[in-house]
């Protein structure tokens, strides 16, 4: 078996976590056949397009990517193209995964949270004006019942599936009556489908604030795309950094893999890069697979490395490059696997 998968290394640190990943994936002895596309700042700089019909078509062929980040640029220029993409594939579950790690010098070392963000709508359609003359700016919050449904239906399928045993529904509602009155009250009609999972809610900014002081309390979290783009970040601070981070954006057909972090163009091309937050989110795509023993290998590999510790990179306090974590990773994997 032979897997055909749209390849993205991205801007920024993008080629070099990609590297990185590949050579982990290459250990797993699972057989890849990559389609190489380009979009983002590279695409823009070279065809004048972030985001090439040929990169859609051949998502659309392939049925899943693995996406290094692109760099979209802040307050004018472009939309970003990883947003168009998710809203052109229709890849309407985020799904980011916080999980302690050894020797990560986090704050805490016992989290395991899941984040599930709605990724095709909220803040995040497009739908803004600006009004020159007057100097008035909009951003239309849309939230539509089809989309809040759909994501938290997948979030509660998810959860049961993953033997999570809580979900908190994050949202604005006492301000924004419609659009968050809309989701929470949409998460209370689906909740009791899903009797074994404790639902609850919290309003954003207490929810940002138990985050940080009581994390171990919370389990799984559903949420609007901006709320859920500023919490994974948030619940990646809890676990050593953007650099461990993985997640994967889903849709019904498609789907696309990639870290929660941007290009950090203020490390790129150093060598200095985590690449486990990609790594792992290609551990998610081994799984999506239906590679299990693949992911797992990945998985305990992982936790292997950070908790010898010696073959760390410069985020997490370590000296190796983000080739030499990669080479060490690659070798574990592969001694996980031969054992
Ligand atoms: P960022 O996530 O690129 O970087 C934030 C901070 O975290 C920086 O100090 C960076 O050095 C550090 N960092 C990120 N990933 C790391 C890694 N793997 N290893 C070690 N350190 C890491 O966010 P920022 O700076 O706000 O955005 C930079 C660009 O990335 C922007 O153009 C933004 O639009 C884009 N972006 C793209 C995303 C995507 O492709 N999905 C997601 C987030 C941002
Ligand atoms: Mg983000």
């Amino acid at each position: 078996m032979v897997y055909t998968i749209t390849l993205l290394a991205g801007d920024g640190i993008g080629p070099e976590v990609i590297d990185a990943t590949l050579q982990v994936l290459d250990a797993t002895g699972v057989d890849f056949d990559w389609d190489e596309q380009t979009a983002g700042m590279a695409a823009y700089e070279t065809g004048g397009d972030p985001l090439p019909e040929a990169v859609i078509e051949s998502i659309r062929r392939n049925k899943v990517a693995l996406k290094g980040p692109l760099t979209t640029p802040v307050g004018t220029g472009f939309r970003s193209a990883n947003v168009q993409l998710r809203q052109t594939l229709d890849l309407y579950a985020n799904v980011r995964p916080c999980v302690s790690l050894p020797n990560t010098r986090a704050r805490y070392e016992d989290i395991d949270l899941l984040i599930f963000r709605e990724n095709t709508e909220g803040l995040y359609a497009g739908i803004e004006y600006f009004d020159a003359r007057n100097q008035i700016a909009d951003s239309i919050n849309r939230i539509t019942r089809t989309g809040s449904e759909r994501i938290i239906k997948f979030a509660f399928e998810q959860a049961t599936q993953m033997d999570r045993e809580r979900l908190t529904l994050v949202h604005k509602a006492n301000i924004l009556k419609e659009t968050g009155g809309m989701f929470l009250g949409i998460g209370r009609e689906i909740a009791p489908d899903y009797p074994d999972l404790t639902f609850d809610d919290r309003i954003v900014d207490n929810m940002a604030m138990q985050l940080v002081v009581y994390p171990e309390r919370y389990d799984c979290i559903v949420t609007t795309n901006l709320f859920g783009d500023i919490l994974s970040d948030l619940a990646a601070g809890l676990v050593g950094g953007l650099g461990v981070t993985g997640g994967a954006n889903i849709g019904d057909e498609y789907a696309v893999f990639e870290a929660v972090h941007g290009s950090a163009p203020d490390i790129a091309g150093q060598g200095k890069a985590n690449p486990t937050a990609m790594i792992r989110s290609a551990e998610m795509m081994l799984r999506y697979l239906g590679e299990k023993d693949a992911a797992n290998a990945v998985r305990t590999a992982i936790f292997e490395v950070y908790a010898e510790g010696e073959h760390l990179t410069a985020d997490l306090g370590g000296s190796a490059s983000t080739s030499e974590f990669a080479q060490h990773l690659a070798s574990t994997v592969a001694s996980t696997i031969a054992a």
